[in-house]
């Protein structure tokens, strides 16, 4: 099997698990890795003996990389992908996929144009727990689907970041409650502040609303002591709850609880093998440029909607 050459852009903490991911995985050969800062590009490469470089314009230039990761700080995240792409790479970039979603719009025609995969990092989805929830979702397991409630809250970052906890963390949630729904909401009503970082929004709690009546409820925030990830799915008749971080799954009924066995994985290396698989295969991925645009919408109005105290409608 050819192996597909990969490099990684950004190579702080997230970037790095790309690189020991492809370093790991039988389909990929990571080829070189980029940071501007050229200490940490230098350490970075040495760890996983590939070749280093503080700008992505000079590695693009190697043919051997058919691939690349997006991983550097969110604001940079359109304008290296939009090079990776210009120079022929299939991209994989991390959440949230750009600024703004005209931005993000932008990188989905060009890869369009250019016939490249273009995926974002919405990770979340490769977790088996919300696959089988998407599934019993549609087999009306649990009966009609009422609500879904995600709670995503954790300590306030030590390095506060370029975007809100809205970018940052609640767009996973965004983009899941689309994933198990198979839908697009109709509206979005949100409130959220800044209490601890001045610069951002360090809580929201938005709520979408959808076509027949169901709702989902997301609430994120960087001023909770503790870690907590938890996906809660109301059907008329039982619920399903899934703790992203166990990755333990219930499904709760009037007479009974059970607990499906899934099998635990490292998402990030599900999700770098099916972007290899899917480029040696020519199939379309799990996530595409247009579920990044869609979550980025989604954002946008919840902001918007905070600041007009209004609920925003996305009906087109
Ligand atoms: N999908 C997920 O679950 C997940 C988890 C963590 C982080 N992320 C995303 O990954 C990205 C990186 O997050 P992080 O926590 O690793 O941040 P980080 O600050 O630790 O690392 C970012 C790195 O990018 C480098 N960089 C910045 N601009 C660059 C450029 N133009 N070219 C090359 N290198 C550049 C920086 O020097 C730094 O080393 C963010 O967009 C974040 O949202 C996603």
């Amino acid at each position: 099997m050819k192996k597909i050459g990969v490099a990684v852009i950004g190579t702080g903490f997230w970037g790095k698990n790309h690189a020991r991911v492809y370093k790991e995985l039988p389909e990929t050969e990571l080829v070189a890795i980029c940071d501007v800062n050229p200490k940490r590009a230098k350490a970075v490469a040495e760890q996983f003996g590939v070749k280093a470089y503080t700008e992505s314009d000079q590695m693009l230039k190697d043919k051997d990389i058919q691939a690349a990761s997006i991983c550097t700080w969110s604001t940079y995240l359109a304008q290296e992908a939009l090079k990776a792409l210009s120079a022929g790479k299939h991209v994989l970039v991390e959440k949230p996929m750009a600024t703004n979603s005209k931005q993000a719009q932008k990188l989905y025609e060009l890869a369009q144009e250019s016939g490249l995969h273009l995926t974002v990092g919405f990770l979340t989805r490769f977790i088996p727990g919300v696959q089988f929830i998407r599934e019993a979702v549609a087999k009306k397991q649990v009966g009609d689907l009422v609500c879904a409630t995600s709670k995503r809250v954790s300590q306030w970052p030590e390095r506060i970041g370029d975007v809100g906890v809205v970018k940052d963390s609640a767009i996973h949630d965004i983009d899941v409650m689309g994933f198990i729904s198979c839908q697009d909401p109709v509206t979005v009503y949100a409130k959220m502040g800044s209490r601890r970082i001045k610069k951002f929004e360090d809580y929201a709690q938005i709520m979408l609303t959808y076509k027949n009546g169901e709702s989902a409820f997301i609430e994120a925030n960087w001023l909770t002591p503790y870690k907590t990830r938890l996906l809660t799915v109301t059907g008329s008749e039982g619920i399903m709850k899934l703790d992203y971080m166990t990755q333990e799954l219930w499904i709760e009924q009037q007479t009974q609880t059970v607990a499906p066995r899934q099998p635990i994985v490292e998402p990030l290396k599900v999700e770098l093998q099916h972007f290899a698989q899917c480029i040696t295969e020519k199939k379309k991925p799990l996530i595409t440029g247009i579920d990044g645009i869609k979550a980025l919408q989604i954002a946008e109005a919840a902001t918007k909607s905070s600041a007009e105290c209004k609920a925003i409608n996305l009906e087109k």
